[in-house]
This record gives C-alpha cells, structure tokens and sequence, in this order.
C-alpha cells in the first residue's frame, strides 16, 4: 500500500504525521453495519478516536456515540451525532458532566455505582427530568489482555459488583427522577478469545431475567466492545471479523419483546487505519545495540510505553535486502520511549521513512505535549 505514489506525496509533509487510510475505515464500518441485525445497535468509543473527520464518516453510517466524559458528549453534539444516539459511561462523572449529560436528553448514562445513582437522580429531580439510566455491571471475568485494559475483573474499578446487583436495582428503583432502561458491560478492550464473551451471555441471560422478575423494562443490554485486532499482521488483516463477534452475542444472548442489543466498539473500527508516519533523525551503534531514532515520540503513540504493546514497524524507503535488529526509539527523554526492541528492518539511514501501523485507536487520542513536542496533524489517503 505505500507505493511510490504515495512516498512522494509523503515527501512534501513534515514528519511526524498520523495518516488514516480512508478505504480500510470504510471497509471495517461495511463489515460491520452487514454484521448487525434490526435488534442491534453500535456506539462507537469515541475515546479511541475523536478525529473530526473520522467521526464524520463514521456518523455517515448511522453508528451513534459511547462517550466517557461532558467534553466527548460535546464533540459527538458538535460533529453531528444525535444526542438520542450517544451512551455515557465512566466511573467518576462530575456533577457538571452528568447535568450536561441530562440537559442534552442523551440516549442513558451507563452508572457505575450506587452513590452516582443517587446523584443523577438528585441532579434529575432539579431539572425536572426522569433521566434514563443503564446499571454497569462488573461481572468478575477474567480477560487475556493487558491488565490495564481488562475492565471487567473483580479487582478493576469498573462498574457495579454483581453481587451487589439485587440491592442496587431495589434502591435505585425507589427514586422518582431515574428510570433503569438498561444494563451494561465492558470486559476490556484487545480480547482475542470467545470464551469470556461467551461468559458474558450467560450472565446477561441470568440478569435479563432478574430484570423481569422485578417487573422492570430493561430496552437496552450493552455488552460493551472489546474485539481485537491483528497488530502482527496489520496490512493483510486490516478488517476486523465483526461476524463472528456480533453472531456470538446475537445467538447466545436471549432477548425479550423488543430489547436492543447495543455494542459499544472502538479498536476494532478505527484501529487499522491509522499510521504513524516518522523519519530516522539518527543511526547510532551503543554497546552493540543499533538504535534507529526517530521523530515520532512516546507523547505521539503511548501504546508501547504505556502497555509493552507490539506494533509492525515497517522502512517503507530502505531498498537494503539485509536485514538487522534495530531498538525503534524516539527523541522523547525517557527509556520508554521505545516503538520497538531488537526488531529486524532493512539496513536502515537518516531521512528513511518509518511507518508504525495499527495507530488509529488509542494513538492520536492518548497523544499528549509530553516535553513541549507538537501535536500532529493527520493527512487522509482521499485528501493528499
Ligand atoms: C465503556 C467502554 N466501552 C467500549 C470501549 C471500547 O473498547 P474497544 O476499543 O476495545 O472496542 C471502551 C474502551 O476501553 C470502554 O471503556
């Protein structure tokens, strides 16, 4: 994909940039809208990428919004989602965030505890409003990803302990200013295995059914999203099998009259196309390592140093058929700004062009101005 073509028109920008293959978003979103039935809606985790012209395609499809705080709420109002099509989750919500949540009518806030139940239902009662709630629930699986995205454990801060459930639902169901609408989950994000999905149904089976014994009209059961993507082979395996994830939830989790499965994806949308784009500033050899230093920091991708997660690096300039292991760092001022360790790259020199793939979800989003470095701009495959 990154032909000559495409080289030369990289050689007029200055590095680093993020660029975002517009063909591999559509192909992800066309895989998923044919993945979903009429019982299933997509919100997609803003957090992951809130690029304005991403979310614009995005809204094109008809996918609405989950945001994590006042400040995501706003930008999915601003790009032009509809307030009825936007869920909002988040363990600590400000009461300025939650009035702002309720001034726009969004679809329901997912509540992640009994004390945040109460002050929605406080904030409601003073707007005069009956505020659509989803109960979040921790349901104790265990995922194999990282433990910093695993979210739905018993020891993570997420959501409401299941064996707590019962209580919650009969105290909240007390106030006048909330209405339970719906129940949610997230397990955590780069699962690359059904088994604790397929946990899951089975417990939103068994809580659907306690909804109904207490005659409550649950409409909305969020399963959160979660799916992984392939970060070894970005490039032949750019689009997310959508299929298998949506039919596993749709055959196994038993809806009544007119329920609504929502799922709530992000990596899997957006994460493949997405690409760091650097330049070698330096080669340098250092007690036999070979470091190839380049302009793109851990402040512009801080998946590596944040989570020791494994991106395909890939010298889209070097002709060399030799290969070496170079540690991929960059200039920021810590050892962890470090893109890859010991990773075989052609024999690589100043200027080459260095691609860091699968940078659409959590790249640009996590950025930050970390030792006063840029933010980047981002150039799209229909625009440059
Ligand atoms: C509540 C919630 N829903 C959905 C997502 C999206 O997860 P993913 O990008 O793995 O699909 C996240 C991300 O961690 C989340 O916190």
């Amino acid at each position: 994909m990154f032909n000559n073509d495409l080289l030369n028109k990289f050689q007029s920008i200055n590095t680093p940039f993020y660029y975002y293959d517009i063909s591999i978003l559509k192909a992800n979103l066309d895989a998923l809208k044919i993945s979903i039935n009429n019982n299933n809606k997509v919100h997609f985790a803003l957090k992951s990428n809130f690029n304005s012209k991403i979310l614009d395609i995005i809204n094109s499809y008809g996918f609405g919004i989950d945001a994590v705080s006042g400040n995501e709420i706003k930008k999915a109002i601003e790009v032009g989602f509809k307030s009825e099509d936007i869920v909002f989750a988040g363990v600590g919500k400000k009461d300025s965030e939650i009035q702002f949540s309720i001034d726009n009518n969004i679809s329901y806030l997912n509540s992640e505890s009994f004390q945040e139940i109460e002050v929605i239902n406080k904030i409601s009662s003073k707007s005069n409003k009956i505020t659509p709630i989803s109960i979040r629930i921790n349901p104790n699986i265990k995922t194999q990803t990282h433990k910093h995205i695993q979210t739905g454990y018993r020891n993570n801060k997420f959501g409401i302990d299941i064996n707590d459930l019962n209580e919650v639902i009969d105290s909240s169901n007390k106030f006048k200013n909330i209405e339970i609408v719906g129940f949610h989950f997230h397990l955590g994000s780069q699962i690359n295995n059904n088994s604790p999905f397929l946990k899951l149904c089975s417990i939103v089976n068994e809580v659907n059914d306690l909804f109904k014994a207490k005659s409550i009209n649950i409409r909305y059961i969020n399963v959160g999203g979660g799916l992984a993507i392939d970060y070894s082979d970005p490039i032949d395996n750019s689009i997310s099998d959508f299929k298998n994830f949506i039919n596993l939830f749709n055959k196994n989790i038993f809806l009544n009259d007119k329920q609504i499965l929502h799922f709530e994806l992000g990596r899997s949308i957006v994460g493949q196309c997405g690409f760091l784009i650097s330049k070698v500033l330096f080669i340098k050899k250092s007690y036999e390592k070979n470091y190839a230093i380049i302009d793109a920091g851990m402040n512009d991708l801080i998946r590596p140093a944040l989570y020791n997660t494994y991106h395909k690096v890939i010298n889209i300039t070097s002709k060399s058929p030799e290969k070496i292991n170079y540690d991929v760092v960059g200039p920021v001022c810590e050892s962890s700004d470090t893109f890859a360790y010991d990773y075989p790259l052609p024999i690589t020199n100043r200027d080459d062009f260095i691609v860091i793939c699968s940078a659409g979800a959590y790249g640009q989003s996590m950025s930050s101005n970390y030792n006063l470095r840029n933010k980047l701009k981002s150039y799209y495959s229909d625009a440059i």
